[in-house]
């Protein structure tokens, strides 16, 4: 996890893979118009799909008549009225939800149609099947569908629609019939998981169950045997330093088949997973964007529905400020087979290289672990500030980059003594660690001078006065926070 808040947008695809598991029917468009020189370049892209023979037989009609689109929209709110009869009780409930289509506010609607009376291609495959010029139509739209989102755009398919009905609205020649209406425009939303899943119609099933393969000649097609469900594990990576995984940690990672990895899971212990398995960043800052939250949730149970064994890896312990708990809900749903193998968190592997009890007997009664961070990436409001104030508390705060003066005020102000020792560490446990050795009054003005790259938490309490250090490598002992510590 990263500690900011959610971000609207999923990674956009930079490989053929990544876009075509982020692909989506989109139907959700905002109004915003389409260039007429970008679809006309995507629809001279997907002209060059394959077709039988050579055949190219597809017609695209572009709709920008208002009257005509108005009679499509009425043609599928018909169809879809009668499609909703055939349903009962809280299917027809459900499908009565569910957004079919987006006819408003897509700009640019396309109707295709296959030419069964196309001459090109001399009728070549055709004779024994001519179900291929529609299967050829249906390649052009997947390339046109690919390209689209390629360049950021949304494509919906529809088909609940009476062909007979477009065909005649549209005027066009008896031997074109309808194979798709197509909506195109902006998407208002990006998804990971088909809108259909993640309404409760229907989940993806398994690839084994599509797959077959015929060993001997005359045999007929032996199915694979239904795959085992797969698994997620969520996995502590702990605070950076390899070393401090667990074994079982390290088995999972090295029998995983798809690794699901935070940004501030340590580059070596990516390193130990096993070679071929599917590395999926689903945190990384930078140029892109975090992946929303139900979208990971939605990636790893569709990972393990393919029957995949899928390792959620997280930094430190999973469940500690990892938001672990939507990741369960979702395995639970899904009823997908979960595990959770802990983690060392973060403050147990700054303690350990400090070299500072955190429950000195002399010293501390309580050791608590906070967060500084809300969803907004503000200080939360109902933290308890009689119980950060206690003189005899050791307290660990997590993310506390950003809030951390106001943190400390409000503290002082419930009654924390200014000078009672804080400790910030930086990429604990990795070799870029870092130590700042302070005071409650002193450490937000320290910190923000120091201003450290990389995962950063700050200690308070009596119990740290017993840091040494002269012992600690990188430690940088404030003035201030030097002069009132010893
Ligand atoms: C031939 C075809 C016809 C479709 N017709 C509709 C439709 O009428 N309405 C709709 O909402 N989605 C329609 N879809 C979209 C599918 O529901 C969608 O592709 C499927 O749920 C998988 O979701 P994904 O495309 O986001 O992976 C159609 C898709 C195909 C390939
Ligand atoms: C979303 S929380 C995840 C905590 C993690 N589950 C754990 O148990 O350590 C992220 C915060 O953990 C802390 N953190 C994680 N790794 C760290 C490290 N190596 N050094 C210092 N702080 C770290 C930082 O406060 C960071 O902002």
């Amino acid at each position: 996890m990263t500690d900011k808040p959610d971000d609207n947008t999923a990674p956009r695809p930079t490989t053929l893979e990544e876009l075509v598991r982020w692909r989506r029917d989109v139907r959700r468009f905002r109004r915003d118009p389409v260039p007429d020189e970008l679809v006309d370049k995507l629809l001279r892209l997907a002209d060059l799909a394959p077709s039988v023979g050579n055949s190219q037989p597809w017609r695209i009609v572009s709709v920008k008549s208002p009257e005509a689109r108005a009679a499509v929209t009425r043609n599928f709110e018909a169809a879809r009225a009668r499609s909703a009869e055939t349903y009962d009780g809280a299917q027809a409930d459900l499908y009565g939800r569910l957004k079919l289509a987006g006819f408003d506010a897509a700009p640019v609607h396309l109707a295709v149609f296959s030419d069964r009376a196309a001459l090109q291609g001399h009728r070549l495959g055709r004779q024994t099947m001519p179900e291929t010029l529609d299967h050829s139509c249906a390649c052009m739209v997947t390339v046109l569908w690919l390209a689209a989102r390629e360049a950021g755009l949304g494509l919906g398919w529809v088909s609940i629609l009476d062909p007979t009905g477009i065909e005649t609205t549209l005027g066009v020649p008896p031997d074109w019939k309808l194979v798709g209406y197509l909506l195109v425009g902006w998407p208002e939303e990006e998804h990971l998981d088909p809108e259909l899943e993640r309404h409760g119609w229907q989940q993806r099933t398994p690839f084994e169950s599509r797959f077959s393969e015929l060993t001997s000649a005359g045999g007929a097609p032996s199915s694979k045997p239904a795959p085992a469900v797969g698994s997620v594990a969520l996995v502590g990576a702990g605070p950076g330093d390899p070393e401090l995984l667990t074994v079982k940690a390290l088995k999972a990672l090295g029998s995983a088949d798809a690794v699901l990895y935070d940004d501030l899971v340590a580059k070596p212990i990516l390193a130990l997973v096993r070679p071929g398995a599917r590395m999926i960043d689903v945190g990384k800052r930078g140029y892109r964007k975090s992946c929303k939250q139900p979208d990971i949730n939605a990636m790893m149970v569709t990972l393990a529905g393919e029957g995949l064994k899928v390792v959620r890896l997280k930094s430190g312990d999973p469940l500690i400020f990892g938001r672990a708990g939507e990741e369960i809900d979702a395995c639970r749903e899904a009823g997908i087979p979960l595990s959770v193998i802990p983690g060392i968190t973060s403050a147990q592997g700054a303690a350990a290289n400090l070299k500072v009890s955190l429950t000195n007997r002399d010293h501390a009664r309580r050791l608590q672990f906070i967060t500084a961070h809300d969803r907004n990436s503000r200080l939360p409001a109902d933290i308890d500030w009689s119980a950060v104030a206690d003189a005899a508390a050791t307290t660990v705060i997590y993310m506390p980059k950003r809030t951390l003066s106001e943190l400390a005020e409000i503290a002082m102000a419930h009654g924390l003594d200014p000078k009672t020792p804080a400790i910030a560490v930086a990429n604990a446990t990795r070799v870029d660690e870092q130590v700042i050795i302070s005071t409650v009054g002193a450490m937000a003005a320290d910190l923000g001078a120091a201003h450290p790259e990389g995962p950063v938490l700050v200690m308070i309490g009596e119990a740290l006065r017993s840091a040494n250090a002269a012992e600690i490598a990188n430690a940088v002992v404030s003035t201030f926070g030097a002069t009132e510590l010893t």
